[in-house]
């Protein structure tokens, strides 16, 4: 695949493995998706039925958002949660200024966490789920989310750009913290 990026592979535990063997509604990593560039999208009614998918898999989940490639779709779409929901179709950032470091995981990467250095704020431009122009003026955790799930359409995973010593591999149900290796 041309447009994928090859970065350092993250190597999963055996304790932690078979939170990624679950075939979910959720692609999980090594999935390539995961690592493919996201298309803009053109086509609104065709976007419909991603979306849908995406709000009833991620209103099932502690997540606070997801991507299109999350769920098989390599379209530029996103969805944030914190405090308020939105709908992201072709988001990109315009401006944003300022830092802000939080521990991050994400559903594709179950039981990885690690800080990761962001934006404290950025203002998004896209359309929302019927094609109208959206502004976002985010900040704080709203701000890291839309980082995060905007690095998804690019290919790009919290981990590769997280703290490398920051990062570990916990979940409530192993409950053993596992410390992170790469191929
Ligand atoms: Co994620």
């Amino acid at each position: 695949m041309t447009n994928s990026i090859n970065p350092p592979e993250l190597l999963i535990p055996d304790l932690y493995a078979p939170l990624f063997q679950d075939k979910g509604e959720i692609i999980k990593y090594p999935d390539i998706i995961l690592r493919t560039q996201s298309l803009l999208v053109e086509d609104l009614d065709a976007a419909q039925s991603v979306i849908s998918k995406m709000s009833s898999i991620l209103s099932n989940t502690t997540g606070v958002g997801l991507a299109a490639p999350q769920i098989g779709e390599n379209k530029r779409i996103i969805i944030t949660k914190h405090e308020k929901r939105h709908v992201i179709i072709n988001p990109v950032i315009e401006e944003s200024s300022g830092f802000t470091v939080a521990d991050e995981g994400c559903l594709s990467i179950p039981g990885l966490w690690g800080k990761v250095i962001r934006c404290e704020k950025v203002i998004l431009r896209g359309l929302s789920q019927h094609g109208k122009e959206l502004v976002l003026h985010l900040s704080g955790t709203g701000a890291i989310v839309a980082q995060h799930e905007i690095d998804h359409l690019n290919g790009v995973l919290f981990f590769d750009k997280a703290l490398k010593d920051s990062l570990y591999w916990w979940c409530p149900v192993i409950n053993k913290k596992i410390a992170v290796e790469f191929a």
